[in-house]
């Protein structure tokens, strides 16, 4: 078995584990840090720009792990350099990173023929650059202690092109590129690399979704629901795991088979 890995019950898949996950007052990332602090992480630290993250300390406490809440703006660098610092000074280091933030227009999408710089300029700065600045002050440790695990959250409108998504999809298809490359770079170090593309989940975002668009996400899924956010938590667990230690630069879409049709 490669260092640092070793074989442990389902439900102690992160004991004595270092996690923390961004976009964490939110569905999918809260879903996430939850699982952590379920599956015995040490530590979960959550991140998100809604000062509501910090509602995430109780319930991480009650599953047993340590928590820490950081209010966080993850586009902006200087306070992501600060945030991952204190992290990092505090635990330790970080075995787990769970890149959970992204965003798409919130339903004021357009076609892209009416696209502007500016709407791209902030998909792309809050789906990928976030993704990037967070990813780039663990992966100096990872490589070190040759561990690591690194989910980005990517979306299914990255593999199934849909009308007035141009710039979601873009940024979310770098995320796929970004996880692929970043594979290969950190695979020698021990470090796996993946993404997760959800499909239409119940979450804040979706639900802020005009009722026409959830509609029509909804009909094109091939077993007909909206997925759950602890459905996403449970593959960003899975590939988090020492479980998936022969897997990386993968992207597994977890979407009801969306991107089937
Ligand atoms: N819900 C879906 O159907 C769906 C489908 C595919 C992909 N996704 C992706 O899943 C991820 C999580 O979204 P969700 O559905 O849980 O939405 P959500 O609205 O429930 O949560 C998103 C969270 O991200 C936070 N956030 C936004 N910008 C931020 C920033 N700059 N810095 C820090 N935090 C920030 C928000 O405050 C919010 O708490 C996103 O990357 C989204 O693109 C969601």
């Amino acid at each position: 078995m490669p260092k640092g890995h070793s074989q442990t019950s389902c439900a102690a898949r992160f004991t004595d584990k270092v996690a923390v996950v961004t976009a964490a007052a939110g569905g999918i990332g809260g879903a996430s840090a939850l699982r952590f602090a379920q599956e015995g992480a040490k530590v979960v630290i959550a991140m998100d720009v809604n000062p509501a993250v910090k509602r995430m300390a109780g319930p991480i406490q009650d599953a047993g792990s340590q928590a820490a809440c950081i209010e966080i703006d993850c586009t902006d660098e200087r306070a992501v350099e600060v945030a991952f610092e204190q992290v990092l000074s505090h635990f330790g280091s970080v075995d787990v990173l769970v890149n959970g933030v992204g965003g798409g227009g919130g339903g004021r999408n357009t076609e892209f023929v009416e696209s502007v710089p500016d709407t791209w300029r902030r998909i792309v700065d809050v789906t990928l650059l976030s993704t990037m600045l967070c990813t780039r002050r663990v992966v100096g440790g990872m490589r070190e202690r040759r561990y690591g695990k690194i989910v980005n959250i990517a979306s299914s409108i990255a593999l199934v092109p849909t009308v007035k998504m141009v710039e979601y999809a873009s940024a979310k298809a770098g995320v796929i590129g970004f996880t692929r490359s970043l594979a290969m770079e950190l695979a020698p170090f021990g470090v796996n690399v993946n993404a997760v593309s959800p499909g239409p989940i119940k979450t804040a975002a979706m639900d802020s979704l005009p009722p026409d668009l959830i509609a029509r996400s909804v009909n094109a899924v091939p077993m007909g629901r909206i997925g759950l956010p602890e459905e996403i938590a449970s593959a960003v667990a899975f590939l988090a795991s020492d479980e998936a230690a022969y897997v990386t630069g993968q992207n597994l879409a977890v979407n009801g088979g969306r991107a089937l049709n």
